[in-house]
């Protein structure tokens, strides 16, 4: 049975391809022409070592004096003693383009659907049809999309997982007045076609053994449903606490989605935060960090996946720092969001 790989490099280019049962993985990335590092190909001089992310996998011969124990625990591998056992991914801590790796890929879609879904936030459903074209992405990756009309891009982070029959949403912040947001308020059509790079960046799902905390702010949310939605096919039996901060109530968004992970995630939570809330507002107010569940931080080992504005990711890295919490390891995504 073949599986497949994911190739994801220091310069946030993520390169898929397939694998067949008991290959050695180096053979598969040559084959597929990532051309690897390498010297011995025998596991004793670590040019090919990487870090399994997700996925089962075994390895033929590993030096001690290359890969320790500890190395081990951390997944730490090299590329040709390994054999995986499932689909699977992988991290090399170089750029991609020391394999001659090629780019993300071009891709057409069609608008499927357009909604708004808060006084800030709409989602667009797009499909790229049946015509061959395979979009392999990471969960918590995004696009950029070429905005219809323009030569503009911009970019914005899948709301689903990969492998949904090439039905693709994205979570789009409305400005004011904004290239992509003034096309989506007034030209947008069902029947629209919208070009798109992709795979990009290195904020994904990683192999999941510890419990998660999930934080998103405005339409950072995005990412993470990506993520919820991953979680819940994978019947994932970790505790998974996602924690949603936005400015006003009205910019709440996807809640009867989110409220429905509680029934596919058995340990699924979920708190809400409104950091400029009206009076009527009764739930939480203030900034994510407050609300954070210390005993949940402090019991063990955590992940904890961080998307939103980096006002917000810096206030929640700071807020980690001072409460010296050695045991959550951070993965974040900073979004930059253009103001026109
Ligand atoms: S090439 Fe030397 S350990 Fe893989």
């Amino acid at each position: 049975m073949n599986h497949k790989v994911a190739f994801s490099f220091a310069d946030g280019k993520t390169l898929f391809f397939p694998i067949q049962a008991n290959e050695i993985l180096l053979d598969a990335a040559l084959r597929n022409g990532i051309n690897i590092p390498l010297d011995c190909r025998e596991g004793v001089c670590g040019t090919c070592q990487g870090r399994c992310e997700s996925g089962d996998y075994s390895q033929d011969y590993v030096d001690e004096e290359v890969l320790s124990s500890q190395d081990l625990e951390q997944r730490k591998m090299l590329t040709c003693q390994t054999r995986v056992k499932s689909d699977a991914a992988f991290y090399f801590d170089f750029v991609s383009s020391l394999c001659n790796a090629a780019g993300p890929h071009q891709f057409k879609a069609t608008v499927t659907d357009v909604k708004q879904v808060s006084a800030s936030t709409a989602i667009l459903h797009l499909d790229l049809g049946t015509t061959g074209q395979s979009l392999d992405f990471l969960p918590g990756q995004y696009a950029r999309l070429r905005i219809p009309g323009t030569e503009s891009l911009r970019s914005y982070s899948f709301a689903n997982r990969p492998g949904n029959h090439n039905q693709l949403q994205f979570l789009i912040r409305l400005l004011p007045d904004g290239v992509m947001s003034n096309y989506i308020r007034e030209r947008c059509q069902v029947g629209d076609e919208i070009g798109l790079e992709a795979p990009l960046g290195a904020f994904y799902l990683r192999h999941v053994a510890k419990p998660l905390i999930l934080v998103a702010g405005g339409t950072g949310l995005s990412a993470l449903l990506g993520m919820l939605e991953e979680l819940a096919e994978r019947s994932c039996t970790q505790p998974v606490h996602l924690y949603y901060g936005v400015r006003d109530a009205a910019d709440l968004c996807e809640r009867a989605r989110i409220d429905a992970y509680a029934g596919r995630i058995p340990g699924f939570r979920y708190t809400e935060v409104v950091s400029d809330p009206s009076p009527h507002w009764t739930g939480k107010r203030g900034y994510i960090a407050e609300h954070f569940n210390s005993d949940e931080l402090r019991d063990g080992e955590v992940d904890m996946y961080v998307c939103g504005p980096p006002p917000m990711v810096e206030s929640i890295k700071t807020w980690l720092q001072a409460q010296t919490l050695d045991n959550v390891h951070l993965y974040y995504e900073k979004f930059t969001e253009s103001n026109t």
